[in-house]
């Protein structure tokens, strides 16, 4: 694998604070976090006593998207910005297990995920990882190793997945996806998943378990989530709590949402097709 700044780039990282991708490794159960990351998590569990398992089955809906567009939507490049710490399934495992020949590019903002990203991907040709913000689309799009990886000319998945909340809508955040978005071909997809406000007095306390934590995580209606695939067709079936979201099978059988647990009720995921 190759990397955006190795080897000249030794990242530093500052440990005294938490961040978005520590706080959530150590929600996975993860070990690449530091003790301000675990007061973080041990503040989402205080609020949000099944945030850890929310965690989970956002982990389990990112590999049923990527099953879904490297099977039946016919994949094989994915770009998954705010990629995160390496857990057990990731992007690329999940893409290549269906085929083999996927090619991954993951971005991610904090550094320490190029440093994990090394070891991972250390014998994985297919895919690398950049260190990048999604503020700042058009170098993404102008990133040299992420243009030699991934052919622009031929469909892309675009992922991102658990980013949305960790920004304000003032910051504009679809803004940011609408410039990528424009520069992928027709036959690409985006793959979002969101933190959810249906006025459930525990999606609430998801927020503010983020805003004292880290100074962001914003819950949304289903309608301003909608927004965020930018008008695109959203695939079966559409948008829906994690836990009732099957892309592969969208006509399963899956409990009405009044019977999930509240803590099932506080994420959504939704793929949609760029025609
Ligand atoms: C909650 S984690 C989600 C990880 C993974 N996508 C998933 O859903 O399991 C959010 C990730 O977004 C990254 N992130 C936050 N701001 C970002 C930015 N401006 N550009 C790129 N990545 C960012 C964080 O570092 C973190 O790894």
């Amino acid at each position: 694998m190759a990397t955006s700044d190795a080897p000249d780039a030794t990242p530093s990282f500052d440990t005294s604070q938490p961040t978005i991708a520590r706080v959530y490794d150590a929600l996975l159960g993860g070990k690449d976090n530091f003790a301000a990351d675990r007061e973080g998590a041990a503040l989402y569990l205080q609020y949000v006593p099944d945030a850890g398992r929310c965690a989970t089955e956002n982990r389990e809906a990112l590999v049923k998207g990527v099953h879904y567009l490297a099977r039946a939507a016919g994949i094989d490049q994915f770009l998954d910005i705010g990629s995160g710490l390496p857990t057990q399934k990731n992007t690329h495992e999940a893409a290549q297990e269906i085929n083999a020949a996927a090619r991954v590019v993951y971005v991610d903002v904090d550094p320490i995920v190029l440093a994990h990203g090394q070891a991972l991907l250390a014998t994985n040709d297919s895919t690398i990882v950049v260190t990048a913000d999604l503020r700042e689309p058009q170098t993404i799009l102008d990133n040299e190793q992420i243009r030699q990886h991934l052919d622009f000319g031929r469909p892309i998945a675009l992922m991102i997945v658990g980013i949305h909340m960790h920004f304000h809508d003032d910051e504009k955040p679809d803004e940011w996806v609408r410039t990528l978005v424009d520069a992928l071909a027709p036959g690409s997809y985006l793959f979002i998943t969101d933190f959810v406000d249906t006025g459930e007095p525990l999606q609430k306390n998801m927020e503010r378990a983020g805003l004292e934590s880290l100074g962001n995580g914003w819950i949304r209606t289903p309608e301003r989530i909608e927004q965020h695939f930018l008008g695109l067709p959203l695939v079966p079936p559409g948008l829906d709590f994690l836990a009732r979201w099957f892309p592969e099978e969208p006509d399963a059988d899956v409990p009405d949402a009044a019977e999930l647990q509240p803590w099932q009720r506080i994420l959504m995921a939704g793929i949609a097709k760029k025609g």
